[in-house]
């Protein structure tokens, strides 16, 4: 035996007198596992949130905030930043070797009022490039992945070439997309450059229409030479309304024939209309979950799975779909005392980290 193949064979943990397995050259590689992780409230890391910590770090390899590094958050003035809540972040992740998603460069919802005075196509892209330069500059090698334009689709299509609109779209039309693209690459080549969507996944012509919408558009992008990366399915399920398996694979497919990868961003299932029963409710929201991790993983391993906060005692579901009994909403893998439910075990089915006492799966 010469002293490399016993270099090889020792370091994987094989004897020198020992026959050497023939097989050893070609054993296959371990198969890819997505990084799973949630959305996390940067407030409640702050010291006095310790049961709210606890679960993130036993449960998260990789984390976003909820809120922080949005425009609101980030942007007093047309001049200032406010890097608080962000940074208090990035040094949790950092500290706590957990992957860090940033969220979001670009998005309708949650911009400061001042933004209502840019007024011409110049003043957008000046704003735009002054904000993404400076958010995604100084996160550059702390934040792998960015949520750069988020919800890009309208509600419902029209047409497969309709944008939402916002004042990105108003003043500068689709181009606002690419420019946010290669504005977010100049800042931070070596990061992850994602497009993040909600309503992919269901049954129904209004979601086809959305499929649609969203593969339109990534085309138009590839076509003229945008850097994008991945696809962020949001994956906020609805416990009532089913998947479209078919159409979902479909999605995924043309979404990684294109070149691009996929991940899930914001899983979470609104249970508003659900029966009022817990232990009932709880059961159809992992079926939810399962059955669109089950279609996903027919195509693709997506990159992350992300859920949007993880326990039911912080969860941005009630915000908007309040159940009518009063009873609280149950949305998320974790209940109000962190203990886990259905949505766990299903999540570790597909890979999410096990518990030391979790050994029943
Ligand atoms: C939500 C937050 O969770 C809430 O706390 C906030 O009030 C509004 O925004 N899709 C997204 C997220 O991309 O940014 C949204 O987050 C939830 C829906």
């Amino acid at each position: 035996m010469n002293r490399r193949t016993f270099l090889k064979l020792a370091s994987a943990g094989v004897s020198a007198t020992t026959p050497a397995p023939i097989s050893l050259a070609f054993a296959a590689a371990p198969a890819p596992r997505p990084l799973f992780g949630a959305a996390v409230n940067p407030r409640l890391l702050r010291e006095g949130h310790a049961a709210y910590r606890d679960a993130i770090q036993r449960h998260c390899r990789i984390v976003v905030p909820e809120g922080g590094l949005k425009w609101e958050g980030l942007r007093l003035s047309p001049t200032t930043f406010d890097f608080g809540h962000g940074d208090r972040f990035v040094q949790y992740a950092t500290e706590n070797s957990m992957a860090a998603r940033g969220h979001a460069l670009v998005w309708h919802l949650a911009m400061p009022k001042w933004t209502k005075a840019i007024e011409t196509p110049r003043a957008a892209e000046d704003a735009l490039r002054f904000h993404i330069s400076t958010v995604v500059a100084r996160y550059a090698g702390r934040i792998a992945s960015w949520d750069v334009v988020n919800e890009p689709l309208p509600e419902t299509p029209g047409t497969s070439a309709e944008l939402r609109s916002s004042i990105w779209q108003a003043l500068l039309g689709e181009r606002y997309i690419d420019l946010a693209l290669e504005m977010a690459a100049a800042a931070d080549p070596a990061a992850e450059l994602v497009i993040n969507e909600y309503d992919l996944e269901f049954a129904g012509e209004r979601f086809q229409r959305k499929r649609n919408g969203i593969l339109h558009l990534l085309h138009r992008l590839l076509t003229r030479g945008a850097i994008l990366h991945a696809v962020g399915l949001q994956a906020h399920l609805r416990g009532e309304r089913d998947i479209d398996r078919a159409g979902l694979r479909n999605l995924i497919r043309t979404i990684r024939g294109m070149g691009l990868d996929v991940l899930i961003t914001e899983l979470d299932v609104m249970d508003h209309a659900l029966p009022s029963d817990p232990a009932a409710r709880d059961t159809i929201v992992a079926q939810r979950v399962a059955e669109l991790l089950e279609t996903v993983f027919e195509e693709c391993t997506p990159k992350s799975i992300l859920t949007w906060g993880l326990t039911d005692r912080h969860a941005w579901i009630p915000e908007h779909f309040k159940r009518r009994d009063g009873a609280r909403n149950r949305p998320l893998p974790l209940d109000d005392n962190y203990t886990p439910k259905p949505f766990l075990k299903v999540l570790q089915r597909f890979g999410a980290p096990l518990l030391p006492t979790d050994d029943r799966l």
